[in-house]
């Protein structure tokens, strides 16, 4: 592992592969919940931070953390979708994290993909976290073209929590989790970069060749929206874990 300050704001740790990569974020998480048991956590779905996961539950059995006191927030989930679809972010925290530790399930929130009124879905998820008093340590993976949650590449992203159109590259690479391309949902409720600034402190995670493009954007420090992850340039306290083959050679 090597660890290098780029700039004053963010720490970049390189990892030899995505093992060391997941113990070094739920490290990082774990100390968080040793300095405040009842820590705001900001979560992210996709396959990075699986492993995390995994290592949380593991040192939740062992006894290390003690998740009852914590409280969570997701960054994103699909609209429409029911939260008991095995497609849905709901789930897919369930089964990877929230079923595995000791966390009271009421204090764990994901957006509400079956929101009749969406637009006011998102109004009260964005006045839940300033309630919450904020998030204290937000994981964030990456998109292929750049995305956090789902802010997709566009002209303006100073959006709190709100409702998105995908863009046809995300809704076909996260295909692979669908039967089809046509069973994707083709929109989202999704924190915005303006949610996500407000947390006190921003971990980002990016594994393997197909998110080099996108971290070497945000390594250039040039703010691009068309690259929504560049924006982390401006947060003051962003750690970005990643792995050898996500850097170029
Ligand atoms: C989805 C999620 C993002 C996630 C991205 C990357 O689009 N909305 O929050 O960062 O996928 O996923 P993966 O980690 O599987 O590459």
């Amino acid at each position: 592992m090597k660890v290098k300050i780029c700039k004053k704001n963010m720490k970049v740790i390189v990892c030899e592969d995505y093992e060391e990569l997941s113990r070094q974020s739920a490290e990082l998480i774990e100390k968080q919940i040793h300095l405040r048991p009842n820590s705001v956590l900001g979560l992210a779905t996709g396959s990075t931070p699986i492993g995390t996961y995994r290592i949380l539950a593991e040192r939740n059995k062992t006894g290390v953390i003690d998740f009852s006191e914590i409280t969570t927030v997701n960054l994103d989930e699909y609209y429409p979708i029911s939260p008991t679809d095995p497609q849905s972010y709901r789930y897919f925290m369930n089964e990877q994290l929230f079923s595995k530790v000791n966390i009271d399930i009421d204090r764990t929130f994901v957006p509400d993909g079956s929101a009749v009124d969406p637009i006011k879905e998102c109004i009260e998820y964005e006045e839940r976290i300033d309630r919450l008093g904020g998030i204290d340590i937000q994981i964030l993976g990456i998109g292929v073209n750049g995305h956090i949650g789902f802010n997709e590449p566009d002209l303006s992203l100073n959006a709190y929590t709100h409702l998105t159109d995908l863009t046809p590259s995300t809704i076909a690479v996260n295909s692979r989790f669908f039967k089809s391309e046509d069973d994707v949902p083709k929109k989202a409720i999704t924190m915005g970069m303006a949610s996500i600034f407000k947390a006190r402190q921003i971990i980002l995670l990016a594994s393997g060749s197909s998110k080099t493009k996108a971290v070497t954007k945000v390594l250039e420090g040039d703010i691009d929206t068309s690259c929504p992850a560049t924006l982390l340039n401006l947060h003051p306290n962003v750690i970005i874990i990643c792995d050898r083959d996500c850097l170029p050679n």
